[in-house]
């Protein structure tokens, strides 16, 4: 089984990488192959709303999400992880989210090749987890229509310095957790 992790926080070694990275070591200590990217360190661009994906049957855009797109196919389980800035997801994850629509079909059916897992894992400074539970299930109702098998959003709530999380065992051990049983 092949787990691909995607961070969508410029602070690379921040909540959201130690987050999104508990789950992966709970997928690999149950035998999954495990990578991860930061999006902030990719080139990747907007979406130019050409359209040619439709006809074309890919993006047509030459950056690193050509190799994001071959990574999203051949993985089983995808983990999507981003940081709350201004009660959304980070620029740099909806660079990648919007770049998925190369990824349906002009009829909007999915050209996703297998069903593939997926769960989203959030980071936020607001101490209330729920703070955002009705963004977090609107991103779950995109991707279900994406046809990804969405399996559930984590959320850590009140971090503010890159280490904040480490405070959070019981949050760490439930990533773990979810990774274990991708
Ligand atoms: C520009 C910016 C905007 C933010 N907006 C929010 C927000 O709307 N809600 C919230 O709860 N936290 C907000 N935060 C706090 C971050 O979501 C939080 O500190 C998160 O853990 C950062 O993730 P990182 O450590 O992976 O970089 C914001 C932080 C920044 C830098």
């Amino acid at each position: 089984m092949k787990v691909l992790g995607l961070i969508g926080s410029p602070r690379v070694d921040g909540n959201t990488t130690k987050l999104v990275n508990a789950i992966l070591e709970g997928a690999a200590e149950n035998g999954a192959e495990v990578r991860a990217y930061n999006l902030s360190k990719l080139d990747i661009n907007p979406c130019e709303g050409c359209t040619n994906c439709r006809t074309e049957g890919k993006c047509v855009i030459d950056d690193d999400m050509q190799q994001l797109y071959e990574e999203v196919q051949a993985a089983d389980a995808v983990v999507l992880g981003s940081p709350l800035y201004m009660w959304e997801i980070t620029a740099q994850t909806k660079l990648f989210v919007d770049r998925l629509v190369a990824l349906l079909n002009p009829d909007l059916s999915s050209r996703l090749k297998v069903p593939k897992k997926l769960v989203l894992a959030y980071t936020q400074g607001a101490p209330d987890p729920d703070a955002f539970k009705h963004y977090f299930a609107h991103l779950e109702g995109l991707f279900s229509f994406m046809n990804f098998d969405v399996k559930g959003s984590i959320v850590a709530a009140g971090t503010y310095t890159p280490e904040d999380i480490l405070q959070q065992p019981e949050i760490l051990a439930q990533a773990k957790e979810i990774g274990k049983n991708m």
